[in-house]
């Protein structure tokens, strides 16, 4: 994708959180201009053409804000003729603890034509209902262990024999890379908050083992190098 499209894309996917404040349209520009998982979400073969999408700790809905961009483009005839037509969202619904991501992503996606319902809850105990693509970005380390691995079986069983699974983990192997990281992710909680988190990591290896036996097969995804050590799995039942 040129430098020139991808900024097209981050503005269009960006300017719906105007109306929810101005820190909202920032952070989303911030992130989707900067975070490499956004242009990987649109490499061939990850995402199906069309999809319902259940987006597990969804933030503000960066996720769908991103897909629903480049869909209007393209539907404008602005999408680049060497780039594949990007994945459709034919529902997408995210939960979300984080009650002021909840109402920023809400106030979005206020007037999206597409079937987006942003819940409030947490994805451990909240209902799976059924979706050809669960994701899971940058969440997992939120939750304990134990309730990492309830929940992947809990989607695992949830899914259909076509349905995905998408997660981004860091690699707690990979050393100050990942110390980094989570140092971002435990400010971003205290600024939120008020509190320090306690993020339960694992390596790269014990997070595809884990996947494995719970009963997916993995992949791992190209995503460039985002300067942290965080890897795209691709987790299909298997
Ligand atoms: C690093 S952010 C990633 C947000 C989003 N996935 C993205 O990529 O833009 C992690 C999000 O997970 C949410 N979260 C953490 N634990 C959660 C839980 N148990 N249930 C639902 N959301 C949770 C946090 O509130 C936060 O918004």
């Amino acid at each position: 994708m040129s430098a020139t499209f991808h900024k097209r894309l981050v503005t269009e996917a960006s300017a719906p959180y105007r109306s929810a404040s101005p820190w909202a349209w920032h952070f989303a520009r911030g992130k989707l201009g900067a975070d490499l998982l956004f242009t990987a979400l649109l490499d061939p073969g990850l995402l199906p053409a069309r999809g319902r999408y259940l987006d597990l700790g969804c933030g503000q809905g960066l996720l769908a804000a991103w897909l629903l961009a480049a869909a209007r483009l393209h539907d404008r005839g602005q999408w680049p003729a060497d780039l594949p037509p990007p994945p459709r969202l034919a529902d997408y619904q995210g939960v979300e603890l984080l009650a002021a991501a909840v109402r920023r992503a809400r106030t979005a996606f206020t007037d999206s034509p597409a079937p987006i319902r942003v819940n409030s809850g947490d994805m451990c105990t909240a209902p799976l209902p059924a979706a050809d693509v669960v994701s899971l970005i940058d969440v997992l380390h939120y939750i304990p262990a134990d309730r990492q691995e309830a929940l992947l079986r809990r989607i695992r069983d949830s899914l259909g024999s076509d349905g995905r699974l998408l997660l981004r983990v860091g690699d707690a192997a990979a050393g100050l890379p990942y110390r980094l990281s989570r140092l971002t992710d435990s400010l971003v909680v205290l600024a939120h908050c008020g509190r320090f988190p306690r993020l339960h990591g694992r390596p790269l290896d014990a997070w595809l083992t884990l996947l494995q036996n719970i009963g997916f097969r993995t992949e791992t995804r190209p995503m460039g190098s985002a300067g942290f050590a965080n890897t795209l799995i691709l987790a299909q039942v298997a």
